[in-house]
């Protein structure tokens, strides 16, 4: 398996464009299957998630390409809506193509995603959702097959605001007869960029971005160009590293209001921030404060996928900080890694007690997931001498080489393929 070799202690510098949002790309993609025709949505970056979503697609029947940053979409040869269970494997999050499948075709069969390293990851909120729109949902093993009639509106309320299943509810529902409401709904950036693409094919949606959902069903959907929000969990990842290195970098093609309660945690540990229209500029040449208690919880407060890469510049603060973990219940994989590399983190339960240390230092470490993978990539560029990086698909799922991004700002990091034992380049 490939890895990543890190010279740490090098401070970032320089400037640096961020990459679409993968956890906007994904369900724009998959609401494309709604509307037959051609489809051009941009800014989809270059990752393992986006290429099993293009493949899903092809296996329903539709022709997909990713050129430079564009994928162009032909939905109308679609004509299966049974998601292929070694797909539904490989991305978990493929289970919101339920709502626009069974809307298109009246019918749909997916298998349960399962759990992944950070948790359980159930789904019983997207089946409840579908249910009430009017859907017959029949398990069998692990099989799941969903057919409706006709879709209709009505009133749902979210028991947590989930991002998948707002989704899922927005997706069904746009196509629906009658009007839906969601209530308890997820507010991310991703379900705001959703949104305007659905209403941009002529869906008639309002209150993304809020705690309720209502849509209006329509007819007919068109398909239509887009292009999809920047990535601010790539950007936050990066400011992150920028503060641990103690450098100065420049973040270009960002939408700072997504980011208000990441600036404003790393603000609190005397990190250096100014933001502006689609740039954010980060610099730290001082050890970092420790932070009291951070709370993860849906948008907009600090985000869950965040948090793995907080902790590294907490485990270099001068001072002792809280971080809880409330949204999944597995999300300390990357504590123990850490602690090889000298971090001195105790879990309790949900929470991480995090005793900064001056210095971490370099050690050959896993990645166990996709975030802590980059959280350990962030370690390794701020640690004394060589870290190795292992199972590094894990974070090639969600940043495009990220070996690249970093080695233009300076850092000395290099990529290996254990078959060619060679610099991939
Ligand atoms: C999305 O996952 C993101 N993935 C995740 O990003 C992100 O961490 C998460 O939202 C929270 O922001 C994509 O958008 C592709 P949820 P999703 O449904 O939709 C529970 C990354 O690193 N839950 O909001 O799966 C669930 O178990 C990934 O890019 C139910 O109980 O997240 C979890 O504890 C990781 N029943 C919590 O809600 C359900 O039916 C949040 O899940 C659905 C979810």
């Amino acid at each position: 398996m490939e890895k990543l070799v890190i010279e740490g202690g090098k401070p970032l510098s320089g400037n640096v464009r961020i990459h679409g949002a993968k956890n906007a790309a994904l369900p724009i993609l998959a609401a494309c299957t709604m509307a037959e025709g051609v489809h051009r949505i941009g800014n989809v970056p270059d990752l393992l998630d986006i290429h099993v979503m293009l493949d899903i697609l092809r296996a329903l029947g539709c022709k997909a390409e990713l050129k430079d940053d564009v994928v162009s979409l032909e939905t109308s040869s679609a004509q299966s809506s049974h998601i292929p269970e070694e797909l539904m494997r490989q991305m978990r999050s493929s289970i919101f193509l339920m709502g626009p499948l069974l809307s298109r075709f009246g019918h749909v069969q997916v298998y349960q995603p399962g759990g992944c390293a950070i948790g359980e990851r159930k789904i019983d909120l997207h089946l409840k959702g579908l249910q009430a729109l009017g859907a017959k949902i029949e398990e069998s093993g692990n099989t799941i097959k969903c057919s409706v009639d006709r879709l209709r509106g009505t009133d749902i309320t979210l028991d947590f605001p989930s991002v998948g299943a707002t989704e899922n509810i927005m997706m069904a529902a746009a196509l629906a007869e009658g009007v839906t409401t969601i209530s308890n709904a997820a507010r991310e950036p991703e379900i705001q960029d959703l949104q305007n693409f659905l209403n941009a094919m002529g869906a008639k949606m309002i209150g993304a971005g809020t705690d309720t959902i209502t849509i209006e069903g329509v007819e007919r959907l068109t398909p239509r160009a887009y292009r999809v929000i920047p990535d601010r969990i790539v950007t936050g990842t990066l400011m992150v590293a920028a503060a641990a290195t103690r450098g100065s970098v420049t973040l270009e093609n960002v939408c700072p209001a997504h980011l208000t309660s990441v600036i404003h945690v790393l603000k609190r540990a005397g990190v250096q921030i100014v933001a502006s229209d689609d740039i954010i500029h980060v610099s730290n040449s001082s050890r970092p404060r420790a932070v009291e208690r951070i709370v993860t919880s849906p948008h907009p407060s600090f985000p869950t996928d965040l948090q793995a890469q907080l902790m590294v510049l907490l485990a270099l603060a001068d001072g002792i900080s809280v971080v809880k973990e409330t949204v999944f219940e597995g999300r300390f994989k990357h504590v123990d890694e850490l602690s090889r590399m000298g971090a001195d983190v105790r879990v309790d339960l949900n929470s991480a007690f995090i005793r900064g240390v001056p210095r971490l230092y370099g050690a050959t470490v896993e990645a166990t997931d996709l975030r802590a993978g980059a959280a350990l990539v962030i370690a390794g560029l701020a640690a004394a001498g060589t870290t190795i990086v292992e199972q590094i698909h894990h974070i090639d799922r969600g940043y495009d080489q990220i070996e690249i991004m970093f080695s233009r700002l300076g850092a000395k990091i290099e990529r290996f393929s254990p078959v060619r034992h060679l610099k991939v380049p």
